[in-house]
């Protein structure tokens, strides 16, 4: 396919804010322990945490991370996590059937994050407990005076504040699998209590609160409408999530699941900008996209994966959700990338989900390797090189039929540009086209008053594309150059059926 673009410096989307490069850890399988807490690893630090997994988590560059949960939250007593480690509680977690052995909390993880270098994102439980409880947590971590609980947190080795910034009122609520779960008007009377309450305590936090946990919900859309109702002037965001799988062998509809996001966000924006026009608002709610990724949630046979441990015994830190990633998942999940760029105006925050061992990017073998797998590379290379400002970059390439979206187009592609340089995203769809890609660079060489060159340029492609990284074989699957160069005023790119390219220009 003879494909045609053009990358002009005034089509502006909005400026990128670094949220959009989040991750999440919830208290899951082996996310935490035996992921990245493991006091008997060769690589462990005095505080039992895994030195290779914070390197790999650096070179991910995830800016900040939501935890504790995810389902788990909604069960979850944050107390249990505080005080001295030997006097801390065993608990059942009901939510993925397992012991929680509490020896990480909000203590250590802070730890952690210090360590990576990202910013704590906390989710409250509005599950099994309500504003109170809520309200404890915020006024442990942020508050600035002394109180008991100040006080507390001071006697746990912290004096200063946490100064959590964005707060998640709940997960998914609309769940009928979330403990605690509600309808949209009993939870949107909750959130808005305790966000209320929240910024009485603490009038500089940003509060999430639940959307749909997916756009296929039945309750999706009166959902938004409704808990917006209740909390549209209490809230910054709502939260969106979404996971993306191949079902029945059909690639080319999987590579269509960056259009299904983009009409999620959409139709989001859509429903909160209707709630601002009846209340004659100028106010904008922002998309927080805080779950996404891909994962096989469901087998072929279309029951649910990963149920296998309900019923029987209650493990710790048990192998659940290790969904190993190929080639295709890579790109599709880049796809998902450029889409959440092409949203910056809106999606002013979003978490990849997870981090290590659950539906991750990063795996861990105890005693043993972590490694990277296919979806780390798209997100490294995204969030090191989408700086500054994101631009609209259309694409003539031809358009394929999917059975649930329609006609989509074959290749998708974003830009960004900062004071040094532009990246350019491009992803092709096509499961049998190669596409040669003309990028019209004559507005962005007026613009800059000089011409451009390729610095550096990454391909995302694997010939068999269901080749994974694996315990065995760590890495099989990366990225290499890309074929990219300049002549004029003229990017010209080689796309490789079903592959991801990142070029940047300077
Ligand atoms: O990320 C795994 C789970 O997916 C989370 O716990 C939950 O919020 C979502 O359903």
């Amino acid at each position: 396919t003879e494909a045609t673009a053009r990358l002009d410096p005034h089509d502006e989307i909005a400026d990128i804010d670094r949220r959009l490069f989040g991750g999440f850890v919830e208290h899951l399988g082996r996310h935490i322990y035996d992921g990245i807490f493991e006091p008997g690893h060769p690589s462990a630090d005095a505080d039992g945490f895994r030195t290779d997994v914070i390197e790999l988590v650096k070179e991910l560059g995830v800016s900040s991370i939501r935890y504790p949960g995810g389902n788990f939250v909604s069960g979850y007593r944050w107390e249990d996590g505080i005080g001295p480690v030997a006097e801390r509680p065993r608990r059942l977690d009901l939510a993925w059937h397992s012991t929680e052995t509490n020896e990480v909390g909000l203590h250590e993880f802070q730890a952690w994050l210090d360590r990576v270098g990202s910013d704590l994102m906390l989710a409250v439980n509005l599950g099994t407990r309500g504003t109170q409880e809520a309200l404890d947590l915020l006024e442990y971590a942020n508050a600035d005076t002394r109180t008991a609980w100040t006080d507390q947190r001071a006697e746990n080795g912290r004096a200063a504040p946490f100064g959590v910034k964005m707060w998640c009122l709940g997960n998914e609520m609309d769940g009928p699998w979330q403990i605690g779960h509600k309808n949209a008007d009993d939870y949107g009377a909750l959130a808005s209590q305790t966000a209320k309450a929240m910024r009485m305590l603490d009038p500089g936090v940003e509060l999430v609160v639940c959307g749909s946990s997916s756009r296929s919900m039945p309750t999706f859309g009166s959902w938004e409408r409704t808990v917006l109702e209740h909390t549209f002037d209490d809230v910054d965001f709502i939260s969106c999530h979404s996971y993306y799988q191949e079902y029945d062998g059909n690639a080319q509809e999987f590579l269509a699941s960056g259009v299904d996001m983009a009409r999620f966000i959409e139709s989001v924006v859509s429903i909160a900008d209707a709630v601002a026009a009846t209340k004659k608002s100028d106010k904008r709610i922002m998309i927080s996209f805080d779950e996404w990724n891909v994962w096989y949630l469901f087998n072929p046979d279309g029951t649910e994966s990963g149920h296998e441990f309900k019923g029987g015994a209650w493990p710790v830190a048990p192998r659940l959700l290790e969904d190993e990633y190929h080639a295709l998942d890579a790109v599709v999940f880049a796809d998902l990338m450029i889409t959440l760029l092409q949203h910056a105006d809106r999606v002013r925050s979003a978490s990849l989900a997870q981090l290590v061992n659950v539906i991750a990017p990063i795996m861990t073998e105890p005693g043993g390797p972590a490694w990277r797998q296919t979806t780390f590379f798209p997100f490294s290379i995204t969030s090191r090189l989408a700086q500054g400002r994101a631009l609209r970059v259309p694409v003539s390439a031809g358009t394929f039929t999917s059975d649930k979206l329609g006609e989509v187009e074959a290749v998708n592609a974003v830009a960004t540009i900062d004071d040094e340089g532009v990246s350019l995203f491009v992803v092709n769809r096509s499961t049998t086209d190669a596409a040669s890609l003309r990028v019209d660079l004559e507005p962005l060489v007026r613009v800059l008053g000089r011409e451009v060159a390729v610095v550096e340029s990454h391909l995302m492609h694997e010939d068999d594309m269901y080749a994974a990284n694996t315990l065995e074989d760590r890495e099989r699957v990366g990225v290499r150059e890309a074929e990219a160069s300049v002549v004029g005023d003229v990017l010209s790119l080689t796309l490789p059926a079903v592959s991801w390219t990142a070029v940047r220009l300077a």
